[in-house]
């Protein structure tokens, strides 16, 4: 099938590259240029594991990125990819969504060819019906066009994989029809699909990550208070976790959740949860555990060394997790600004996320390595779980007070706690 991809940000990019996998034709309408110019070179803008394969197989070929929305025409389906940040009152801003439909619209307008409208970007309930429809039907003046909502559930560093092999496809339509036409893209993909209607779709997306936030400050929550009583969450939560009804994922105590999805996506539904009349007590929780989390971080370090006031303190791991240099509500960030607050000298490590760091903390010292970054430190805070850090012993030596404390379940030497363990 013909389909045009709107956005080459990481969902849009991975999608339309398992799309042209899957034997599609697809393009790619992307308003950068400059990566317009990479994907079309089949070197992919963003890191992702198994990207480039697929870039390098279909580039050029079914796979063509472009600034304009011409290809849209010629589709079969469009598949809204664009990004829908947090806006200031934690709300979505869904300008981008206003802007790629009204110019889907502008492109299909005076054709006859059938074409469904898929929304894929995460987008508050209600937004297909009340916001997509209209808005693309009044740019094209057609009122023959399909539209459906098929969420993501990528992982940033996995998210080929996930799209290759997702636990279900969640197609909402109004209309069977268009509904048919999207599962007809993921013939290839073996996961059972999951109709239903577009706001049920929306909120199928917005309630798993709000669970998975869930799961995460819950386990957060009972491993602080097994700390204060001597016992270690991660054997407690293997016994939780056994239940079927629980299951084992995402019960990692640790710092807290970082990233692009979490943070807005939970922020967003309570947001129209107010919005609607209702109190969301439990998911204000959620977020507020969170904010708490990683200032334990600071916390046990003033109880391990006292005034941080011209302390050097190491800080290993900046990215939000490993795999990726994306520092997006990265843990330790609130780590970084307290320590600073406190007077304290900061020496920061990471693999891949120094670059983006930098930009928000350009007056703390960078390392290349960690051994850098523990020589001569008071002590050290791990905020990201690098399995490369699993190797280090020695190098805390290198430190002035071996005091380390871990906010990822990741070191494997003596001489180390944990922000809940
Ligand atoms: C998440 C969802 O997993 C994905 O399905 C959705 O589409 C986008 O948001 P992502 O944000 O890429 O994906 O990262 P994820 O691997 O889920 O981790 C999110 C954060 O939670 C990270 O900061 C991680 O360190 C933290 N985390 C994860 C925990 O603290 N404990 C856990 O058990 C798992």
């Amino acid at each position: 099938m013909k389909i045009a991809v709107i956005g080459g940000g990481y969902v849009g990019l991975v999608t339309a590259a398992c799309f042209a996998h899957l034997g599609h034709e697809v393009s790619i309408v992307e308003v950068d240029a400059g990566k317009v110019r990479a994907i079309n070179a089949g070197e992919p803008p963003i890191y992702e594991e198994g990207l480039e394969e697929l870039l390098t197989a279909h580039a050029g070929k079914t796979l063509v990125a472009g600034t304009e929305y011409g290809p849209v025409a010629d589709a079969d389906l469009s598949f809204i990819c664009v990004g829908t940040p947090p806006a200031g009152d934690g709300s979505a801003d869904l300008s981008y969504i206003t802007a790629a439909c009204r110019s889907i619209g502008e492109a299909l307008r005076g054709r006859t060819k059938t074409h469904t409208v898929v929304v894929k970007s995460t987008v508050p309930p209600g937004t297909t019906e009340n916001l997509v429809v209209p808005t693309v039907g009044v740019a094209s003046g057609r009122n023959d066009l399909g539209f459906a909502m098929n969420p993501e559930f990528l992982r940033e560093g996995r998210a080929v994989d996930d799209f290759l092999h997702p636990d279900r496809i969640v197609i909402g339509s109004a209309d069977p029809a268009a509904g048919n036409s999207v599962a007809a893209v993921y013939r290839g993909i073996d996961a059972p699909a999951v109709r239903t209607g577009t706001t049920a779709a929306e909120m199928i997306k917005y309630a798993s990550n709000a669970l998975l936030a869930t799961k995460i400050s819950y386990t957060n929550e009972i491993g602080n208070l097994c700390k204060r009583l001597g016992i270690d969450v991660y054997e407690v939560m293997q016994g939780v976790g056994l239940d079927k009804r629980v299951s084992p994922h995402f019960l990692n105590a640790g710092a807290g959740f970082g990233g692009s999805c979490f943070p807005k996506d939970v922020a967003a539904l309570i947001h129209l949860a107010e919005k609607q009349g209702e109190d969301p007590v439990l998911l204000q929780s959620v977020m507020e555990v969170n904010r708490r989390q990683p200032l334990r971080m600071v916390g046990i370090l003033k109880e391990r060394v006292g005034d941080l006031n011209g302390k050097k303190i190491a800080v290993l791991g900046l990215a939000f997790k490993d795999g990726t240099d994306d520092i997006r509500e990265s843990r330790a960030v609130p780590v970084i600004e307290a320590l600073l607050e406190g007077g304290a000298a900061v020496a920061a490590y990471d693999p891949l996320a120094v670059p983006n760091m930098r930009r928000v903390f350009p007056q703390i010292e960078y390392c290349a390595r960690a051994a850098e970054a523990l020589a001569g430190a008071d002590a050290c805070l791990l905020m990201t779980e690098w399995p490369e850090f699993s190797r280090l012993d020695g190098e805390f030596d290198l430190m002035k007070s071996r005091v380390v404390i871990e906010g990822r379940r990741v070191l494997s030497c003596d001489g180390k706690e944990g922000i809940c363990w």
